[in-house]
């Protein structure tokens, strides 16, 4: 990415006239978005001007020049990681939009370790109902997520792949901002969104990335419509960064996998690696590391990057990346490899007393599970949180027994509820009651594809 000729000091730029600028819907030059992203991170900008900025561009939005600015200077802001050279083409990366059960970069990363690439993947926490692949991967016994430099470089070395938390470090501006949005209602806009994503993605250094953006009742992003006016914004920015960035729209009406809960959803990970996983975890895998693999030219074509992913599924390679990565990242060799063996008993989970299984009413058909109240059951549970201060449960969740178009039967049970408390939650249990269809009619109904599209 090549660095901007001339630079504003920021403080000498009048905020009120930006804000002013950006409210009349004119477009603000680099120079001026350099010194809105300094004045957020040196602090010599009022609360209320950060928010009127902010508002200001949501409602006028950002064009694309706009928004390669913001990413630019985002990316700035702090430290941006640099690898060794020989490395570079083979650097990626995957971000998800949140959904419910969505484990996958826990399999993704190792996987495409397994398969030649490194992966340095800096995540983050769950909210309200989607879970984040730091609280999964803390359920380990262990596990840190804050590594210095030097470890993440032997981590990437050695295993293939990291997982870890963001330093206060990288892209601050995006800390400050993302605190603000939060709290403006500004959240929704793509070209904040594109800018806060990209701008982390490019300061962890990698050459290639794959979005995958959820579509359907249980997503941010509930059309097919919505997400591709994001989608586009991404892949029009990366291209002028310079960033080789693949979109797919995946569907996420329900859950993805089997087990919600963070615990639960490491199990169900190991499972994947083990070539024992559910069918929609897997092509999700097999689709995003396949395209990964093509575009760093690993392979000619994805359907070979896919069948290469799904061999690291199936030989073990992808569990032993696992394994190593989890020994480098602070677990125990004797759990990280109880973990890869026999995860139930490696795993905080919570006695079979508190395991509540609920009945079908009906025989028939699941026409559909509704993966949104079954998020904000087990965020109920205690396996999620509203705001980042609270603490999570990693024993608690769910486990479904039957997905979509499976057949149930009257009194057989379709779900296992892990609670904390004796017993199941009065609440939980009566929206859970709602959240499955059952059609007596219905024979079949033809499993719908995972990815929409890859744009
Ligand atoms: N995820 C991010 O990292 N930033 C956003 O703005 C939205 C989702």
């Amino acid at each position: 990415m090549p660095p901007e000729t001339s630079t504003v000091a920021a403080p000498e730029v009048s905020l009120v006239h930006l804000i002013e600028k950006k409210r009349d819907g004119k477009e603000l030059t680099h120079n001026e978005i350099q010194a809105f992203v300094d004045h957020t991170v040196k602090g010599t900008a009022q609360d209320c001007q950060l928010g009127a900025m902010l508002m200001a561009m949501h409602l006028q939005g950002l064009t694309d020049q706009e928004t390669v600015s913001l990413t630019k200077c985002m990316m700035n802001s702090g430290e941006v990681l640099v690898w060794p050279k020989e490395w570079k083409s083979l650097l990626v990366d995957k971000h998800s939009t949140g959904g419910v059960g969505d484990k996958i970069s826990l399999v993704l990363a190792p996987a495409l370790a397994a398969c030649g690439l490194k992966v340095p993947m800096i995540s983050g926490r769950g909210l309200d109902f989607t879970g984040g692949t730091l609280d999964k991967l803390e359920s380990i016994p262990g596990y840190r997520i804050l590594l210095s430099k030097d470890e993440l470089t032997q981590i990437l070395s050695k295993a293939g792949c990291f997982i870890a938390g963001q330093s206060a470090n990288l892209v601050p501006a995006d800390m400050e901002l993302y605190k603000r949005r939060d709290v403006t209602a500004t959240v929704p806009n793509p070209g904040l969104i594109t800018g806060s994503i990209l701008s982390k993605k490019a300061a962890e250094g990698v050459t290639s990335l794959i979005m995958d953006i959820k579509v359907g009742k249980a997503a941010f992003k509930k059309t097919v419509e919505e997400a591709e006016i994001l989608a586009t914004k991404i892949v029009n920015t990366s291209k002028i960064l310079g960033l080789n960035t693949r979109v797919a729209l995946t569907r996420m009406d329900s859950v993805l996998g089997y087990y919600v809960g963070n615990s639960l959803e490491v199990i169900e990970s190991v499972q994947s690696m083990k070539g024992e996983g559910p069918e929609d975890i897997d092509t999700l895998v097999e689709d995003l590391g396949g395209n990964l693999l093509q575009m760093c030219g690993v392979v000619k074509t994805v359907e070979e990057g896919k069948q290469k992913m799904k061999k690291s599924l199936h030989d073990g390679s992808a569990l032993k990346h696992f394994q190593t990565m989890m020994t480098m990242q602070g677990v125990d060799p004797s759990v990280a490899a109880k973990v890869c063996d026999d995860p139930w008993s490696a795993l905080p989970t919570v006695p079979k007393s508190q395991v509540t299984s609920l009945m079908s009413e009906k025989s028939g058909v699941v026409a559909s599970l509704d993966g949104l109240t079954i998020g904000k059951c087990c965020r109920d549970l205690g396996a999620g949180r509203m705001t980042f201060s609270q603490k999570i449960n990693p024993s608690v969740g769910v486990r479904l027994l039957v997905k979509e178009g499976d057949k149930v039967e009257s009194g057989k049970p379709w779900i296992e509820v892990h609670h904390s408390q004796s017993i199941i939650p009065e609440s939980v249990r009566e929206r859970l009651k709602g959240a499955i269809m059952i059609d007596e009619n219905m024979k079949a109904v033809p499993k719908k594809p995972i990815v929409i599209k890859v744009m």
